[in-house]
């Protein structure tokens, strides 16, 4: 009953920021015509998103589901897994899956349930909390490990903290990127208003379909919006590519809504213990998602947590300052080993990720001058 009740208010508050969000929609129409409420255009994939760089990709048949992932390394190391956010997919760990960590890792970022090429179950409750950190423990055996170094960035962030909980034996060591411990958050989000209202988005997607129409309108300018200056024309594509089929974000936006409708049982007893579990919480300082403050608090839930503030980047850290968490990442996961920080290393490691993005960029000019000649071939070969 409680629960109903907490649902229906929360609904409520979904319905009521709804209402700037309409009339900023309404206002678009008027200053900029129609086009700001047509739909998603047709794209073939892009190229990026099958560059051997990243990996091979390949599908895990777990129980009741086919998890799609992407994997690099060696595969006689141990297993690093990499789980991404919203709304992302696999590629968001594009510069970890190129990185050093190849060297001493196999390194296997999946696409979560209901995200690219992933199955897509039907109905808010194939998404519950539980069934995520489910597929999490089942893809760690079906690679044929019983333990793992474990990574996560946003909501992905929120599946490792609490797989983590649930299965501590099967972590060694876990990464999370701007995600604060859900018990944290939940606790944060109640009592503090700008936390609050940084979160409204998850009010309001607790409304059907709307947000799915939101986010989908214009040609997904949302995309646009959220991942300006953090990722190239090439990676912005990759991204709108794969969420432009009609279903591919009612599996992410499921999220929200089961989180809400379902909220783990966990948080009642559980989570509320301490995770002994070695964790380090990567922070990008210019969050615009989540307070600083909500991400500190994650350490009262964990005996040994280390915070580490990446100036500058924003909420997609792994992919705005990619250099400084690969270093972080590299660091953490290899302390117990002996792999002490050496600034030799660092030096050469960051050298050599200078050379990579200058290749990259000389690429991306490169692809852009193909597109170029072959637009002006084809517009010849129209007269
Ligand atoms: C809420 O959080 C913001 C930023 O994290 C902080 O500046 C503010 O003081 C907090 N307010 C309360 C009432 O705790």
């Amino acid at each position: 009953m409680k629960q109903t009740i907490e649902y229906i208010i929360v609904c409520c508050i979904g319905l009521i920021f709804s209402i700037p969000v309409a009339f900023k929609i309404v206002v678009s129409v008027f200053t900029q015509g129609l086009k700001t409420i047509k739909g998603v255009n047709y794209r073939s994939r892009p190229r990026i998103l099958t560059d051997p760089r990243f990996g091979k990709s390949s599908y895990l048949h777990l129980k009741d589901i086919t998890l799609h992932c992407i994997e690099n390394g060696d595969p006689r190391k141990p297993l690093l897994l990499l789980v991404h956010g919203f709304p992302e997919f696999w590629f968001s760990w594009r510069h970890q899956l190129d990185s050093d960590l190849a060297k001493n890792y196999r390194i296997v970022a999946i696409d979560m349930r209901g995200y690219g090429d992933s199955d897509k179950p039907r109905g808010v409750e194939n998404y519950r909390i539980e069934k995520l950190v489910e597929d999490i423990r089942q893809a760690i055996n079906s690679l044929g490990y019983d333990k793992c170094y474990l990574a996560g960035h946003d909501w992905g962030g929120a599946v490792v903290w609490s797989f983590a909980m649930a299965h501590p034996g099967m972590v060694t060591k876990l990464a999370v990127l701007n995600c604060p411990h859900p018990v944290a958050f939940q606790t944060y989000i109640r009592s503090n208003l700008t936390q609050f209202l940084k979160s409204w988005y998850m009010f309001f997607f607790q409304l059907p379909c709307f947000p799915e129409w939101l986010i989908t309108r214009q040609d997904l300018v949302s995309m646009d919006i959220a991942l300006k200056g953090v990722v190239n024309q090439q990676e912005l594509d990759a991204f709108k590519y794969t969420f432009s089929s009609a279903t591919a974000l009612t599996g992410p936006i499921n999220f929200y809504r089961a989180a809400f409708r379902y909220p783990s049982r966990g948080a009642e007893g559980g989570s509320r213990k301490q995770l002994t579990v070695p964790t380090m919480l990567v922070f990008g300082a210019n969050d615009k998602y989540i307070t600083q403050e909500a991400a500190k608090l994650s350490g009262k839930y964990c005996s040994q947590m280390e915070f580490q503030l990446v100036p500058q980047a924003s909420h997609w850290v792994q992919q705005d300052a990619p250099d400084q968490v690969n270093r972080l990442l590299i660091r953490f996961f290899g302390s117990s080993s002996g792999g002490e920080d050496d600034s030799g290393d660092d030096l050469r490691e960051s050298a050599s990720a200078a050379v990579r993005r200058g290749l990259d960029a000389a690429k991306d000019i490169k692809d852009g001058v193909r597109e170029d000649v072959g637009q002006l071939l084809g517009d010849l070969n129209e007269h």
